[in-house]
């Protein structure tokens, strides 16, 4: 008789334990968020984490009444590291969403994932055209790297440029912008005399720039990843490029604000085209600008913030409008939001699931001292063009 009343009681604790570890469970938004923290992409992991936390200072960290629980990885920039950990992160947190995926291939490696468990994935920082096409859960707030690249491709040609070797990263986006700079910079008249293409890893520039300089072009047209542009740029200025008269011209990865002040004067004048300057001229972006360098000892963010700044906004957003849901019910609610970014207007087009938003023509000016991508022109509400054809 004791006995039963003995398990009778366990079984009602353990039922109300279950009960209550469920209902913990229900009262939590979960966000995994998957970057490379270490490793030689970690600056990317670094902007975008300061980025978020950023962002949940200052919206709060609960939405529609429940909490919202960030969890950070580390991937170090392996695409099965990254596959792995998604996988865990779905089967056992439960994650109502997946986020972060700082290069290419780590985007790519987790999209079938996205597809299987109907998880959305919001892109903060890979930004190779295809990517969102790789499953109906991707929804990117970086960028497209055909966006980026006809910008300079259309100004390049009206300011005396008429012949460019282009030198680009070997993998996606790098493919993406020799592709769509070539294809806009020849329709406008222009001739592109080489393409080059580095190693994605511990790339040695020396002799490609050499080549370069052998053939004399008007410019030089790079690609690299955000955070490798630093190395391309010694070089650059190590061989004389500059003093030979070859201008260089680029996607704004090459003149990262992350590193773009310790570049130094070889820096100066370089045009390029991108979707976001921390020099962007306005009330919202100063704001950003100021708080994300009072919490982390004065780093400027740089595009790659922009996109987690940008993706925890559509995930809070959609979180809001869901009651904290999961699914293709959360996914439909981040498709067509439209807000002003840090960058300026940001669209997240509904049929694409792609951003839309401006391109800037920006030279690297010094401004009080410090080197910054002065924005000078302004292409309006920029589709991805590697979606129109
Ligand atoms: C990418 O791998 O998609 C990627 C990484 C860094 C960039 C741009 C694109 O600056």
């Amino acid at each position: 008789m004791r006995k039963r009343v003995f398990l009778k009681i366990t079984a009602v604790a353990v039922l109300a334990l279950g009960t209550s570890l469920a209902m913990a469970q229900d009262n939590l938004f979960k966000i995994g968020l998957i970057l490379p923290m270490s490793g030689p992409f970690a600056s990317t992991g670094k902007q975008i984490e300061a980025a978020v936390r950023l962002y949940m200072a200052q919206n709060g960290d609960t939405v529609a009444g429940k909490k919202v629980e960030l969890i950070l990885k580390d991937d170090t920039s392996a695409p099965d590291v990254t596959k792995r950990i998604a996988q865990e992160l779905v089967v056992n947190d439960k994650v109502n969403v997946l986020a972060g995926f700082g290069l290419t291939p780590l985007a790519l490696a987790t999209a079938p994932i996205a597809t299987q468990s109907k998880t959305p994935l919001v892109v903060m920082a890979a930004a190779t055209s295809s990517i969102t096409q790789a499953s109906p859960f991707i929804v990117r707030t970086s960028f497209t790297l055909p966006q980026a690249a006809v910008g300079i491709a259309d100004w390049a040609p009206r300011n005396g440029i008429k012949k460019v070797v282009t030198l680009v990263s070997d993998y996606g986006p790098g493919i993406d912008a020799e592709k769509f700079f070539k294809e806009r910079f020849t329709f406008n008249g222009g001739q592109v005399s080489d393409s080059l293409r580095v190693p994605l890893r511990n790339p040695d520039f020396a002799p490609f720039l050499q080549k370069v300089r052998d053939d004399k072009p008007d410019a030089l047209f790079v690609f690299v990843p955000s955070g490798a542009g630093a190395a391309l740029m010694k070089q650059f200025s190590e061989r004389g490029m500059d003093k030979a008269g070859i201008r260089l011209i680029g996607t704004g990865d090459v003149t990262d604000d992350d590193i773009l002040n310790n570049m130094g004067d070889v820096a100066l004048g370089v045009v390029t085209s991108h979707h976001y300057s921390a020099s962007h001229n306005s009330p919202l972006n100063k704001k950003f600008v100021d708080a994300f360098g009072k919490a982390n000892n004065g780093l400027r963010p740089n595009f790659m913030a922009v996109g987690g700044y940008d993706g925890m906004r559509v995930i809070y957003e959609a979180a809001k409008a869901t009651k904290g849901g999961r699914g293709e019910a959360l996914l439909n609610a981040m498709k067509g939001q439209i807000f002003e970014s840090p960058r300026g207007p940001v669209f997240i087009d509904a049929q694409t699931r792609d951003v839309v938003h401006n391109i800037y023509i920006r030279k690297v000016e010094r401004v009080n001292g410090q080197l910054w991508n002065q924005e000078f022109d302004t292409i309006k509400d920029v589709k991805d063009p590697g979606k129109a054809r």
